[in-house]
Protein backbone atom coordinates (compact mmCIF):
# COMPACT_ATOMS: atom_id res chain seq x y z
CA UNK A 1 0.00 0.00 0.00
CA UNK A 2 0.89 3.70 -0.43
CA UNK A 3 2.18 6.02 2.12
CA UNK A 4 -0.39 8.49 2.17
CA UNK A 5 1.17 12.17 2.24
CA UNK A 6 -0.40 14.40 4.69
CA UNK A 7 0.35 18.53 4.89
CA UNK A 8 0.53 19.60 8.60
CA UNK A 9 0.71 23.41 9.12
CA UNK A 10 2.14 24.84 11.84
CA UNK A 11 3.64 21.71 12.22
CA UNK A 12 6.67 23.28 14.74
CA UNK A 13 4.42 24.96 16.99
CA UNK A 14 3.39 23.20 20.25
CA UNK A 15 0.57 20.54 19.22
CA UNK A 16 1.67 20.54 15.64
CA UNK A 17 5.35 18.82 16.77
CA UNK A 18 3.95 16.35 18.46
CA UNK A 19 1.25 15.36 15.67
CA UNK A 20 4.36 15.04 13.54
CA UNK A 21 5.52 12.78 15.62
CA UNK A 22 2.14 10.64 15.57
CA UNK A 23 1.65 10.80 12.07
CA UNK A 24 4.89 9.31 11.23
CA UNK A 25 4.71 6.81 13.82
CA UNK A 26 1.33 5.90 13.06
CA UNK A 27 2.72 5.28 8.81
CA UNK A 28 2.19 8.44 7.35
CA UNK A 29 4.60 10.65 5.78
CA UNK A 30 3.65 14.03 6.87
CA UNK A 31 4.90 17.25 5.29
CA UNK A 32 5.29 20.38 7.61
CA UNK A 33 5.06 24.26 6.70
CA UNK A 34 5.67 26.65 9.05
CA UNK A 35 6.18 30.44 8.98
CA UNK A 36 7.96 29.88 12.14
CA UNK A 37 6.24 33.12 13.90
CA UNK A 38 5.85 31.37 17.29
CA UNK A 39 8.09 28.38 16.99
CA UNK A 40 11.38 27.27 15.49
CA UNK A 41 13.41 24.53 14.06
CA UNK A 42 14.27 23.67 17.39
CA UNK A 43 11.07 21.43 17.49
CA UNK A 44 11.88 19.73 14.58
CA UNK A 45 15.78 18.92 16.07
CA UNK A 46 13.09 17.20 19.12
CA UNK A 47 11.08 15.47 16.35
CA UNK A 48 14.40 14.33 14.57
CA UNK A 49 15.66 12.91 17.82
CA UNK A 50 12.52 11.10 18.17
CA UNK A 51 11.98 9.67 15.11
CA UNK A 52 15.50 8.93 14.36
CA UNK A 53 15.23 10.69 11.18
CA UNK A 54 14.07 14.31 9.77
CA UNK A 55 10.33 14.57 8.49
CA UNK A 56 10.04 17.11 5.78
CA UNK A 57 9.85 20.49 6.31
CA UNK A 58 8.81 23.64 4.37
CA UNK A 59 9.10 27.29 5.74
CA UNK A 60 6.21 29.64 4.75
CA UNK A 61 3.43 30.90 5.22
CA UNK A 62 -0.24 30.08 4.55
CA UNK A 63 -1.25 33.34 3.39
CA UNK A 64 1.49 33.27 0.71
CA UNK A 65 -0.01 32.18 -2.54
CA UNK A 66 2.94 31.00 -4.80
CA UNK A 67 4.73 29.05 -1.28
CA UNK A 68 1.07 26.85 -1.22
CA UNK A 69 0.92 26.47 -5.15
CA UNK A 70 5.19 24.93 -4.86
CA UNK A 71 4.21 22.29 -1.92
CA UNK A 72 0.66 21.36 -3.33
CA UNK A 73 2.55 20.67 -6.94
CA UNK A 74 5.91 19.60 -4.44
CA UNK A 75 3.63 16.73 -3.11
CA UNK A 76 0.48 14.57 -3.65
CA UNK A 77 -1.11 15.48 -0.13
CA UNK A 78 -4.14 13.03 0.65
CA UNK A 79 -5.40 15.44 3.38
CA UNK A 80 -4.35 18.22 5.50
CA UNK A 81 -3.99 18.55 9.17
CA UNK A 82 -4.43 22.73 9.89
CA UNK A 83 -2.57 24.05 13.00
CA UNK A 84 -1.04 27.35 12.13
CA UNK A 85 -2.52 30.15 13.78
CA UNK A 86 -1.72 32.68 16.35
CA UNK A 87 -3.63 31.87 19.46
CA UNK A 88 -3.12 34.30 22.10
CA UNK A 89 -6.18 36.00 23.66
CA UNK A 90 -4.72 39.32 24.54
CA UNK A 91 -2.79 40.02 21.61
CA UNK A 92 -5.79 39.85 19.53
CA UNK A 93 -7.44 41.92 21.36
CA UNK A 94 -4.78 44.73 20.76
CA UNK A 95 -4.38 43.41 16.99
CA UNK A 96 -7.37 41.96 15.81
CA UNK A 97 -6.54 42.86 12.37
CA UNK A 98 -3.54 40.63 12.17
CA UNK A 99 -5.24 37.92 13.61
CA UNK A 100 -8.47 37.81 11.09
CA UNK A 101 -5.58 38.38 8.29
CA UNK A 102 -3.43 35.76 9.80
CA UNK A 103 -5.63 33.11 10.83
CA UNK A 104 -9.10 33.54 8.27
CA UNK A 105 -6.74 35.09 5.44
CA UNK A 106 -4.55 32.32 6.11
CA UNK A 107 -7.39 29.46 6.20
CA UNK A 108 -8.67 30.81 2.87
CA UNK A 109 -5.92 30.52 1.53
CA UNK A 110 -5.39 27.00 2.35
CA UNK A 111 -8.68 26.40 1.58
CA UNK A 112 -8.65 27.68 -1.56
CA UNK A 113 -5.47 25.87 -2.72
CA UNK A 114 -7.06 22.35 -1.11
CA UNK A 115 -10.12 23.10 -3.37
CA UNK A 116 -7.39 23.72 -6.85
CA UNK A 117 -5.48 20.52 -5.93
CA UNK A 118 -8.94 18.31 -5.03
CA UNK A 119 -7.69 18.05 -1.71
CA UNK A 120 -10.90 17.93 0.12
CA UNK A 121 -10.08 16.19 3.45
CA UNK A 122 -8.59 18.04 6.48
CA UNK A 123 -8.64 18.09 10.49
CA UNK A 124 -8.72 22.05 12.07
CA UNK A 125 -7.74 23.11 15.19
CA UNK A 126 -10.82 24.63 16.34
CA UNK A 127 -11.54 25.64 20.81
CA UNK A 128 -13.70 25.21 23.24
CA UNK A 129 -13.84 29.49 22.56
CA UNK A 130 -16.32 29.14 20.11
CA UNK A 131 -18.62 28.00 23.05
CA UNK A 132 -20.65 31.00 24.14
CA UNK A 133 -20.16 32.24 27.57
CA UNK A 134 -23.35 31.58 28.92
CA UNK A 135 -23.36 27.79 28.38
CA UNK A 136 -23.17 25.48 31.35
CA UNK A 137 -20.51 23.06 31.22
CA UNK A 138 -20.27 19.83 30.40
CA UNK A 139 -20.29 21.61 26.77
CA UNK A 140 -21.74 19.85 24.01
CA UNK A 141 -21.04 20.59 20.56
CA UNK A 142 -24.78 21.37 19.78
CA UNK A 143 -24.74 24.12 22.20
CA UNK A 144 -24.59 27.90 21.26
CA UNK A 145 -21.64 29.76 19.72
CA UNK A 146 -20.53 32.81 20.65
CA UNK A 147 -16.76 34.27 21.50
CA UNK A 148 -15.56 37.29 23.58
CA UNK A 149 -12.08 37.99 21.84
CA UNK A 150 -11.12 38.38 18.62
CA UNK A 151 -9.04 35.19 18.62
CA UNK A 152 -12.13 32.95 19.75
CA UNK A 153 -14.13 34.79 16.31
CA UNK A 154 -11.11 33.98 13.77
CA UNK A 155 -11.55 29.92 14.89
CA UNK A 156 -15.32 30.26 14.66
CA UNK A 157 -15.17 32.43 11.43
CA UNK A 158 -13.25 29.41 10.36
CA UNK A 159 -15.50 26.68 11.64
CA UNK A 160 -18.05 29.01 9.45
CA UNK A 161 -16.21 28.46 6.27
CA UNK A 162 -15.26 25.03 6.71
CA UNK A 163 -19.13 24.19 7.33
CA UNK A 164 -20.37 26.18 4.53
CA UNK A 165 -17.33 24.53 2.08
CA UNK A 166 -18.49 21.16 3.53
CA UNK A 167 -22.02 21.23 1.91
CA UNK A 168 -20.28 19.52 -1.15
CA UNK A 169 -20.44 16.27 -0.57
CA UNK A 170 -16.68 15.90 -1.98
CA UNK A 171 -15.25 17.65 1.31
CA UNK A 172 -14.59 15.47 4.47
CA UNK A 173 -14.35 18.25 7.33
CA UNK A 174 -13.76 17.79 11.12
CA UNK A 175 -13.24 20.38 13.70
CA UNK A 176 -11.63 19.24 16.70
CA UNK A 177 -12.94 22.04 19.56
CA UNK A 178 -9.87 22.03 22.01
CA UNK A 179 -10.08 22.18 25.64
CA UNK A 180 -7.20 23.20 27.39
CA UNK A 181 -3.89 21.49 25.90
CA UNK A 182 -0.80 20.75 28.60
CA UNK A 183 1.77 18.38 29.05
CA UNK A 184 5.28 17.03 26.85
CA UNK A 185 5.97 14.36 24.71
CA UNK A 186 7.81 11.92 27.22
CA UNK A 187 10.97 12.10 25.78
CA UNK A 188 11.64 15.65 26.92
CA UNK A 189 12.13 16.12 23.45
CA UNK A 190 9.19 18.21 22.68
CA UNK A 191 7.00 20.17 24.65
CA UNK A 192 5.80 23.51 25.12
CA UNK A 193 7.91 26.63 24.59
CA UNK A 194 5.49 30.06 25.43
CA UNK A 195 6.97 33.25 23.95
CA UNK A 196 7.40 35.98 27.05
CA UNK A 197 5.30 35.63 29.83
CA UNK A 198 2.90 32.51 30.22
CA UNK A 199 -0.65 33.02 29.18
CA UNK A 200 -1.92 29.77 30.22
CA UNK A 201 -1.67 28.50 34.08
CA UNK A 202 0.67 25.19 33.62
CA UNK A 203 3.52 26.85 31.66
CA UNK A 204 3.38 30.02 34.41
CA UNK A 205 3.39 27.33 37.41
CA UNK A 206 5.89 25.16 35.50
CA UNK A 207 8.25 29.01 35.37
CA UNK A 208 7.57 29.53 39.25
CA UNK A 209 8.83 25.69 39.72
CA UNK A 210 11.90 26.22 37.95
CA UNK A 211 12.31 29.94 39.78
CA UNK A 212 12.20 32.09 36.95
CA UNK A 213 8.81 33.73 38.37
CA UNK A 214 8.14 34.47 42.44
CA UNK A 215 5.22 33.20 42.23
CA UNK A 216 1.60 32.13 40.51
CA UNK A 217 -0.80 34.54 40.63
CA UNK A 218 -4.63 33.06 41.37
CA UNK A 219 -6.97 35.23 38.84
CA UNK A 220 -9.80 35.31 41.44
CA UNK A 221 -11.21 32.64 44.00
CA UNK A 222 -14.86 33.98 43.91
CA UNK A 223 -16.18 32.15 41.78
CA UNK A 224 -19.01 29.71 41.75
CA UNK A 225 -16.41 26.78 41.80
CA UNK A 226 -15.56 24.16 44.43
CA UNK A 227 -12.86 26.57 45.67
CA UNK A 228 -13.85 29.09 44.24
CA UNK A 229 -11.17 29.32 41.50
CA UNK A 230 -11.65 29.13 38.03
CA UNK A 231 -12.06 24.94 36.57
CA UNK A 232 -11.37 23.50 32.99
CA UNK A 233 -10.18 20.56 31.34
CA UNK A 234 -7.33 19.68 30.77
CA UNK A 235 -6.06 17.68 27.57
CA UNK A 236 -2.43 15.89 27.34
CA UNK A 237 -0.99 16.80 24.23
CA UNK A 238 -0.48 12.93 23.25
CA UNK A 239 -4.05 12.43 23.76
CA UNK A 240 -4.79 14.99 21.69
CA UNK A 241 -2.76 14.42 18.79
CA UNK A 242 -3.85 10.88 18.91
CA UNK A 243 -7.71 11.92 18.31
CA UNK A 244 -6.14 13.71 15.50
CA UNK A 245 -5.02 10.40 14.05
CA UNK A 246 -8.48 9.22 14.29
CA UNK A 247 -10.31 12.17 13.60
CA UNK A 248 -8.57 11.63 10.10
CA UNK A 249 -9.00 8.34 9.62
CA UNK A 250 -13.09 8.77 10.21
CA UNK A 251 -13.86 9.31 6.64
CA UNK A 252 -17.39 10.91 6.50
CA UNK A 253 -18.36 13.59 3.80
CA UNK A 254 -19.83 16.86 5.27
CA UNK A 255 -19.00 18.54 8.66
CA UNK A 256 -18.12 17.60 12.01
CA UNK A 257 -17.15 19.56 15.22
CA UNK A 258 -15.50 17.32 18.05
CA UNK A 259 -15.27 18.22 21.38
CA UNK A 260 -11.63 16.95 22.63
CA UNK A 261 -11.25 16.65 26.46
CA UNK A 262 -11.02 14.80 29.24
CA UNK A 263 -14.32 15.89 30.60
CA UNK A 264 -12.65 16.11 34.32
CA UNK A 265 -12.35 19.23 35.66
CA UNK A 266 -9.77 20.24 37.60
CA UNK A 267 -9.46 23.87 39.41
CA UNK A 268 -6.70 26.58 39.45
CA UNK A 269 -5.78 25.15 43.03
CA UNK A 270 -6.23 22.02 42.70
CA UNK A 271 -3.80 22.21 39.97
CA UNK A 272 -1.28 24.02 41.86
CA UNK A 273 -1.14 21.18 44.28
CA UNK A 274 -0.91 18.48 41.25
CA UNK A 275 1.97 20.07 40.87
CA UNK A 276 3.39 20.44 44.35
CA UNK A 277 2.51 16.88 44.64
CA UNK A 278 3.86 15.73 41.44
CA UNK A 279 7.24 17.45 41.67
CA UNK A 280 7.55 16.81 45.59
CA UNK A 281 8.14 20.77 45.63
CA UNK A 282 5.95 23.87 46.42
CA UNK A 283 4.52 26.60 44.49
CA UNK A 284 4.31 29.98 45.92
CA UNK A 285 0.61 31.48 44.81
CA UNK A 286 -1.18 34.70 45.45
CA UNK A 287 -4.87 34.96 44.96
CA UNK A 288 -5.37 38.46 43.17
CA UNK A 289 -8.39 39.53 41.05
CA UNK A 290 -10.38 38.07 38.40
CA UNK A 291 -8.75 38.07 34.68
CA UNK A 292 -11.15 39.75 32.18
CA UNK A 293 -12.86 37.31 29.95
CA UNK A 294 -12.66 34.50 31.99
CA UNK A 295 -15.64 32.20 32.54
CA UNK A 296 -15.93 29.97 36.20
CA UNK A 297 -16.25 26.56 34.15
CA UNK A 298 -15.26 24.85 31.38
CA UNK A 299 -14.89 21.28 30.57
CA UNK A 300 -16.05 18.89 27.89
CA UNK A 301 -18.60 16.12 27.37
CA UNK A 302 -16.60 13.70 25.49
CA UNK A 303 -19.03 11.04 24.16
CA UNK A 304 -19.30 12.05 20.39
CA UNK A 305 -15.59 11.64 20.35
CA UNK A 306 -16.03 8.19 21.72
CA UNK A 307 -19.11 7.82 19.56
CA UNK A 308 -17.72 8.65 15.95
CA UNK A 309 -13.93 8.33 16.46
CA UNK A 310 -13.51 5.79 19.40
CA UNK A 311 -11.05 8.18 20.55
CA UNK A 312 -10.19 8.82 24.94
CA UNK A 313 -7.91 10.57 26.88
CA UNK A 314 -5.95 8.20 28.20
CA UNK A 315 -2.70 9.95 29.90
CA UNK A 316 -3.77 10.83 33.50
CA UNK A 317 -2.64 14.76 34.99
CA UNK A 318 0.04 13.23 36.76
CA UNK A 319 1.31 12.12 33.33
CA UNK A 320 1.13 15.29 31.85
CA UNK A 321 2.38 17.22 34.85
CA UNK A 322 5.56 14.74 34.84
CA UNK A 323 6.12 15.05 31.10
CA UNK A 324 5.72 18.90 31.01
CA UNK A 325 7.77 19.18 33.88
CA UNK A 326 11.09 16.74 32.07
CA UNK A 327 10.60 18.50 28.94
CA UNK A 328 11.04 22.45 30.97
CA UNK A 329 13.89 20.89 33.07
CA UNK A 330 15.79 19.26 30.45
CA UNK A 331 15.99 23.09 29.06
P1 LIG B 1 1.72 27.32 18.34
O1 LIG B 1 1.78 28.80 18.27
O2 LIG B 1 2.75 26.62 19.13
O3 LIG B 1 1.69 26.69 16.86
C1 LIG B 1 1.11 27.35 15.77
C2 LIG B 1 2.13 27.36 14.66
O4 LIG B 1 1.58 28.01 13.52
C3 LIG B 1 3.41 28.11 15.03
O5 LIG B 1 4.52 27.27 14.80
C4 LIG B 1 3.42 29.32 14.08
O6 LIG B 1 4.73 29.70 13.72
C5 LIG B 1 2.59 28.80 12.92
N1 LIG B 1 1.93 29.85 12.14
C6 LIG B 1 1.15 30.87 12.59
N2 LIG B 1 0.69 31.60 11.56
C7 LIG B 1 1.18 31.02 10.43
C8 LIG B 1 1.07 31.33 9.05
N3 LIG B 1 0.37 32.38 8.62
N4 LIG B 1 1.69 30.53 8.16
C9 LIG B 1 2.41 29.46 8.58
N5 LIG B 1 2.57 29.14 9.87
C10 LIG B 1 1.96 29.91 10.79
O7 LIG B 1 0.27 26.94 18.88
P2 LIG B 1 -0.31 25.55 19.37
O8 LIG B 1 -0.56 25.65 20.83
O9 LIG B 1 0.52 24.44 18.84
O10 LIG B 1 -1.71 25.59 18.66
C11 LIG B 1 -1.94 24.97 17.41
C12 LIG B 1 -3.34 25.28 16.95
O11 LIG B 1 -4.26 24.84 17.95
C13 LIG B 1 -3.62 26.78 16.78
O12 LIG B 1 -4.45 26.95 15.66
C14 LIG B 1 -4.35 27.17 18.05
O13 LIG B 1 -5.20 28.25 17.85
C15 LIG B 1 -5.13 25.90 18.32
N6 LIG B 1 -5.49 25.76 19.73
C16 LIG B 1 -4.51 25.80 20.68
C17 LIG B 1 -4.84 25.70 22.03
C18 LIG B 1 -3.78 25.80 23.09
O14 LIG B 1 -4.13 26.09 24.25
N7 LIG B 1 -2.51 25.57 22.80
C19 LIG B 1 -6.18 25.51 22.40
C20 LIG B 1 -7.16 25.44 21.40
C21 LIG B 1 -6.79 25.56 20.05
C1 LIG C 1 -6.86 28.34 33.00
C2 LIG C 1 -7.36 28.78 34.38
C3 LIG C 1 -7.43 31.18 34.65
C4 LIG C 1 -3.09 31.73 34.35
C5 LIG C 1 -7.00 29.79 27.12
C6 LIG C 1 -7.64 30.47 25.93
C7 LIG C 1 -8.42 29.49 25.12
C8 LIG C 1 -7.57 28.26 24.74
C9 LIG C 1 -6.82 27.69 25.92
C10 LIG C 1 -6.73 28.45 22.52
C11 LIG C 1 -8.33 29.99 34.33
C12 LIG C 1 -6.42 30.56 35.58
C13 LIG C 1 -4.36 31.19 34.39
C14 LIG C 1 -2.55 32.30 35.52
C15 LIG C 1 -4.57 31.73 36.69
N1 LIG C 1 -6.57 28.58 23.77
N2 LIG C 1 -5.07 31.19 35.55
N3 LIG C 1 -3.32 32.28 36.66
O1 LIG C 1 -8.24 30.77 29.88
O2 LIG C 1 -9.09 28.38 29.96
O3 LIG C 1 -8.03 29.22 27.92
O4 LIG C 1 -6.14 28.74 26.63
O5 LIG C 1 -7.72 28.20 21.90
O6 LIG C 1 -8.87 30.15 24.00
O7 LIG C 1 -8.49 31.49 26.40
O8 LIG C 1 -6.63 28.81 29.91
O9 LIG C 1 -4.50 28.34 31.05
O10 LIG C 1 -5.13 30.75 30.56
O11 LIG C 1 -6.38 29.49 32.30
O12 LIG C 1 -5.21 31.74 37.76
O13 LIG C 1 -1.43 32.83 35.53
O14 LIG C 1 -6.23 29.23 35.14
O15 LIG C 1 -8.10 32.23 35.28
O16 LIG C 1 -9.26 29.78 35.35
P1 LIG C 1 -8.08 29.38 29.48
P2 LIG C 1 -5.56 29.37 30.91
Amino acid sequence: MTQKIILITGGTGYIGSHAVVAFEQAGYQTVTIDNLSNSSLDAFDGVEKILGYRPIFRQGDIRDWDFLKGVFFEFAFDGVIHFAGLKAVGESCKKPILYHNNNVGGSIELFRIMEEYGVRHIVFSSSATVYHPDNQSPLTEDMRLGTTNPYGTTKLVIEKILEDLARDAQWSVISLRYFNPIGAHPSGYIGEIPSGIPNNLLPYIMDVAIGKRDKVLVFGDDYDTRDGTGVRDYIDVCDLVDAHISAYEYHDSGYTPINIGTGIWVSVLEMIELVQSAIDQTISYEITSRRSGDIAECYANVSLAKKLLWWTATRTIKDSIMNGWNFVSNR
